[in-house]
């Protein structure tokens, strides 16, 4: 050890004899031992023979070992440290006194003459009064060498901690994010669910709904026929009477005109003929309902899908017309002859229902900014473009053999690069809070691409509208 081993000057090869050594020894006021490589006493000073409370002739060839306490194995060992070191090595000696007491000292030894096949080696022993060394005899150098080992050790030992430290710290981060990551993925599905759920107790109530009117409306329709043919027949019973009996009672007479039975001969007839559109119709709307809700049809069926965008329409039909400040918008649907396609149709409707509600959202917000734009003196180009004429174009078209295409296009606000790149997003909306949810798209998407391998794509020029195009597998599910 550096600290321990104090570099001499001395050459390896000089040596002092034990004569030169007590004449130097003898001015000295520190206790010097000569020793011989196996431990005999070579020459002390006297310094050394007060400490131990002998006489200097009393020590002459005495061994090491037999002054102190330590045995001859540790002293044999610290010598030949001290012969095999070019520096100083330090130990400690518990020196036996006269008095039967014992004096820890520390000792410095050095290597005066090495060891040589002729004579021994020859040790140098300073002594150095040490209260608090060890009792026992102990190589400082091998301890400190310990101790250096033992700090190494606890330096590796900190350094792998720290590092198993910064290796739990990245874990811990890793696992946070992923619980973060796996947070979010549950609250998506959770507000999925909920959608689902609300889809599914709209469809639920619609259907409802329709089943309910449904009825009714059957006895009307079933019974406006019989009604109509009960009044022609009392209207040719009168017809008759009055055939039979021109010139009736005054009471009859007066009846007749003040009801102006004429009239009402002509009018019933055509009463009749709009209570039966009227009827009609509701029932068309019932089976719009119906389509649209398609509970009966969460599995896979093969399905006409001009039906479901038509019934789609109905539903929003209230939407479509002109109401206060937003003129009517104009659906032209361009339908090929398609052939049946196997999918979910409640799902498909949905998607339907989701693309036209967003395209009816655009053009009442480009209706908005027209109405603001008539304030505005400034009117752009593309605003007077956009807003003259709202309208939906809805094409079909068979692609080949095997794939399907609908586009819906709206001539509304358009969409910009920024908005389309985050289009399909689960909650990304740029409207109003309460307003939009930002599933929509997100939930078509999954719908068109995940359960029935299609695509979805969105092409749009800024301020001149948005079309939106769905293709599916004609047989889309496996
Ligand atoms: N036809 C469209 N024209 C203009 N912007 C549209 C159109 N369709 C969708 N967008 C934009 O895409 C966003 C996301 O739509 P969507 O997922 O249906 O959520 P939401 O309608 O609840 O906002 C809308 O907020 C809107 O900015
Ligand atoms: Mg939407």
């Amino acid at each position: 050890m550096q600290i321990c081993k104090v570099e001499s000057n001395r050459e390896s090869g000089s040596s002092m004899t034990p004569e030169q050594f007590l004449e130097f020894a003898r001015v000295l006021p520190e206790p010097l031992l000569l020793v011989s490589g196996e431990g005999q006493l070579l020459a002390t000073n006297q310094p050394v023979a007060d400490i131990l409370g002998l006489r200097r002739q009393e020590l002459r060839g005495k061994m090491l070992f037999e002054l102190v306490t330590e045995s001859s194995n540790d002293i044999v060992k610290y010598l030949q440290a001290c012969s095999s070191s070019r520096a100083m090595v330090i130990g400690s000696l518990t020196l036996r006194m006269n008095d039967g007491q014992t004096l820890i000292c520390r000792s410095q030894g050095a290597v005066i003459q090495p060891w040589s096949p002729e004579s021994s080696a020859l040790i140098l022993l300073r002594l150095e009064n040490r209260v608090l060394a060890s009792s026992n005899f102990v190589l400082l150098n091998e301890k400190i060498d310990e101790l250096a080992k033992e700090v190494q050790r606890r330096k590796q030992a900190e350094e792998a901690l720290k590092k198993a430290n910064q290796e739990l710290e990245i874990r811990v981060e890793e696992r946070t994010t992923a619980l973060q990551d796996t947070l979010n993925e549950l609250q998506l599905t959770q507000t999925q669910l909920i959608q689902a759920e609300k889809m599914s107790s709209l469809g639920q109530m619609v259907a409802g709904i329709a089943h309910e009117i449904n009825n009714p409306v059957s006895f009307i329709y079933g019974n406006l026929h019989h009604a109509h043919k009960y009044t022609q027949d009392l209207l040719k019973l009168v017809e008759i009477y009055q055939q039979a009996f021109p010139n009736t009672l005054p009471e009859i007479q007066r009846q007749v005109e003040e009801i102006d039975l004429d009239f009402l001969i002509q009018d019933i007839t055509k009463l009749f003929q709009s209570m039966k559109v009227g009827t009609e119709r509701i029932q068309e709307i019932v089976k719009s309902l119906r389509n649209f809700s398609r509970l009966d049809e969460a599995e896979l069926k093969q399905v006409n899908i001009h039906e479901g965008i038509d019934s789609t329409l109905m539903i929003l039909e209230h939407r479509l017309q002109a109401r206060h400040e937003y003129p009517e918008i104009k659906v032209i649907k361009k339908y090929s002859k398609l052939p049946n396609v196997t999918c979910y149709p409640g799902q498909l409707n949905q998607v339907f229902m989701n693309i036209l509600a967003n395209a009816i959202d655009a053009l009442e917000a480009s209706a908005l900014n027209s109405q603001y734009s008539k304030v505005n003196t400034q009117k752009t180009e593309s605003q007077k473009l956009i807003n003259n004429n709202p309208q939906i174009q809805i094409k079909t078209e068979l692609l080949d053999e095997k794939w399907i295409a609908i586009s819906i296009a709206d001539n509304g606000l358009g969409i910009n690069e920024q908005v389309r790149s985050k289009l399909f997003d689960p909650f990304f909306t740029t409207k109003s809070v309460g307003k939009g949810t930002g599933l929509g798209l997100y939930i078509s998407y999954q719908i068109i691409v995940e359960k029935h391998n299609g695509q979805l794509n969105c092409f749009s020029v800024p301020e001149k509208g948005a079309k939106f195009v769905i293709k599916i597998p004609i047989q889309s599910v496996s």
